[in-house]
């Protein structure tokens, strides 16, 4: 996924100088040199492979991907010794990069963005999770095909957990400007059968079936987190559905972690927006966070 995002950072020219950072030089190198081979041809951007954290000085921006990745079969919950390497990686972060806005995107990626809030030294709008960003631009592309419209255009989010306990925040769905319960359906389609197709659309391209099929998955991902870096380098105030605290909102408590649309710019999150869920939905996010409460509770014991 790292090498992925760089590859990426690289093609779109979204900044300057990438930093590819592993515990493994060689690996780190093979991976920078590859992608710094086209740049000539690209644009101007330095590809650099390390495995000195000092290279990481006056970053803007960090994306965390290190870890252990989801086997076929496995759940998104499943941490595998990735809170420590989290608990690692943040410590050295807060030393070199402390003004970076850091992207956790490693799984599961709720709770290792709620380990990283509680561990960083930095402010908590410089930390969040990639939460529901690909799992919504899944989303939003059936539901374009579907209706006909640019994908665009639909504004509807995955919210919760980025795994199982997601929900759609179907009430407060609108196409461009039209509410989605009053914008013109297919001939003969009722609303329920249009949440129904869009669900089995995005459920089998999900994550899921992209790793029985390919083994892992990155390119999508990759997409999705150089789109959050852009926002921050170029302090777009766009709104995406990130992992970050609910701070109460939707009766959750003060602590869980979740994918919530937030705007992003050059300060990191730069406000949390409201929705006005209806009480299905409401339900469905508390027990989503429910889900995520009870996967940190070992680690919160483990920092005590
Ligand atoms: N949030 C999302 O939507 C999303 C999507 C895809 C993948 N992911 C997550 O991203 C992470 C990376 O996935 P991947 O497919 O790139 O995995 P990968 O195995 O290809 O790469 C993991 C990297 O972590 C490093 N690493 C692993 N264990 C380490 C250790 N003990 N010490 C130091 N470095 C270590 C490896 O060197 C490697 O570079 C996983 O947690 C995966 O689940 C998240």
């Amino acid at each position: 996924v790292g090498a992925a995002i760089g590859n990426d950072l690289a093609v779109l020219g979204a900044c300057r100088r990438i930093v590819l950072y592993n515990r493994g030089l060689a690996r780190a190198e093979g991976v920078a040199y590859d992608i710094a081979d086209a740049t000539a041809l690209l644009g101007d951007v330095e590809v650099i492979g390390t495995d000195d954290w000092g290279d990481l000085i006056d970053a803007d921006v960090v994306v965390v991907t290190v870890g252990h990745s989801i086997r076929p079969g496995e759940s998104r919950l499943e941490i595998g010794g990735n809170d420590d390497l989290i608990r690692h990686v943040v410590a050295r972060l807060d030393e070199v990069a402390p003004a970076a806005v850091v992207l956790i995107v490693s799984n599961p990626v709720d709770v290792l963005t709620r380990l990283a809030l509680d561990c960083s030294r930095r402010p908590w709008q410089r930390v969040f999770g990639a939460g529901t960003v690909l799992d919504s631009a899944r989303l939003r592309r059936s539901l374009a095909t579907l209706l006909g419209v640019d994908p665009q255009n639909t504004h509807l989010h995955v919210l919760g957990e980025h795994g199982d306990s997601s929900l759609i925040a179907w009430s407060v769905a609108t196409i461009g400007p039209v509410a989605l319960t009053s914008f013109p359906l297919p001939e003969g389609e009722t609303l329920t059968e249009l949440k129904e197709r869009c669900l089995f659309r995005t459920r089998r391209r999900g994550g899921a079936e992209i790793i029985a099929r390919k083994g892992y998955t990155d390119d999508g991902i990759a997409a999705a987190v150089v789109r959050i870096v852009q926002a921050v380098l170029r302090d777009e105030r766009r709104i995406f559905p990130v992992s970050t605290r609910a701070l109460g909102d939707y009766g959750v408590g003060e602590d869980a972690v979740f994918g919530l649309p937030c705007v992003i710019g050059s300060q990191g999150l730069v406000r949390r927006l409201p929705l006005a869920l209806d009480a299905e939905e409401t339900a469905l996010l508390q027990r989503s966070a429910a889900i995520l409460n009870a996967a940190y509770e070992p680690l919160a014991a483990y920092s005590e």
